[in-house]
């Protein structure tokens, strides 16, 4: 079977964890994102995490060269050999570089960037929303996903919290970010032709089952 390397591509909010946890059941990939490898860096206190922390917390992004460490050593791991899943990275245009070069290093090529799209004021309420366990991650939201218990996780009954950067005003300076430095590789992989778009508006299984259906048809064409 050819590999799948992919990338979720979007605004902060727009479900690219959501539809992540969906597409890990569905094809058995590694999943790296790199949100999430640096907040559990914050807190076990490593270098890393001393290196991120302070970025983090404005909302702006971590040096281009601290992440692009880290996401190569993954993607040139054994486990992510036949493929991967990687969500918010890359986020600026040397960021997608440094993984093309990676790639093409390991005579590897991104199969499609999938770009989930939500507008601000969608990402600005479903953030001011959001509550995630501080086991595992597993995300809520107060109205779209309540959980069954308020306040606790479903899957492992952990207590849920708001995430530090989900503040109103860092989520603002967020979006901004977004706008300015990762909003121009939609352009760069729509050149590239591997950029498919999905409307991060619709219900998060309608958005798995368009995404599937894409990918299902990228492999037939692969395997022609
Ligand atoms: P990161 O953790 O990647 O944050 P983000 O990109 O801002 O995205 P989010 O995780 O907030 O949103 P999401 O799209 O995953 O949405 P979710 O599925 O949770 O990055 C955090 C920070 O780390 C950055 O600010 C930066 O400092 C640093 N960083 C990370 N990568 C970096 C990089 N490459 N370079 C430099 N710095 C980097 O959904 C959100 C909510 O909406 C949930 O409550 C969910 O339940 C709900 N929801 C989801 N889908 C739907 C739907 N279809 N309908 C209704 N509700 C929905
Ligand atoms: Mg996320």
């Amino acid at each position: 079977m050819s590999e799948l390397n992919l990338i979720l591509l979007g605004p902060p909010g727009a479900g690219k964890g959501t539809q992540a946890a969906r597409l890990r059941d569905d094809f058995d990939l590694p999943y790296y994102a790199t949100g999430d490898i640096l907040r559990e860096a914050v807190k076990e206190e490593s270098e890393l995490g001393g290196e991120a922390k302070s970025y983090m917390d404005r909302g702006d992004l971590v040096p281009d060269d601290v992440i692009c460490r880290v996401v190569v050593e993954r993607v040139d791991s054994d486990e992510a050999r036949d493929g991967f899943i990687l969500d918010g990275f890359p986020r600026t245009i040397p960021q997608a570089g440094e993984l093309e070069g990676a790639l093409r290093g390991l005579g590897r090529r991104l199969t499609a960037t999938l770009l989930i799209d939500a507008p601000d004021e969608e990402v600005i309420r479903r953030l001011s929303g959001r509550r995630v366990c501080k086991e595992n991650g597993h995300t809520y939201h107060v109205e779209f996903d309540p959980p069954k218990n308020e306040g606790f996780c479903d899957s492992d009954g952990s207590p849920l919290s708001q995430r530090d950067d989900d503040e109103a005003e860092t989520v603002k300076h967020r979006l901004e970010v977004f706008h300015a430095q990762t909003k121009p590789l939609v352009e760069h992989y729509e050149k590239e032709g591997v950029l498919r778009r999905f409307d991060g508006t619709r219900a998060p299984d309608e958005v798995n089952g368009h995404i599937r259906a894409t990918l299902a048809t990228l492999r037939l064409e692969e395997e022609l």
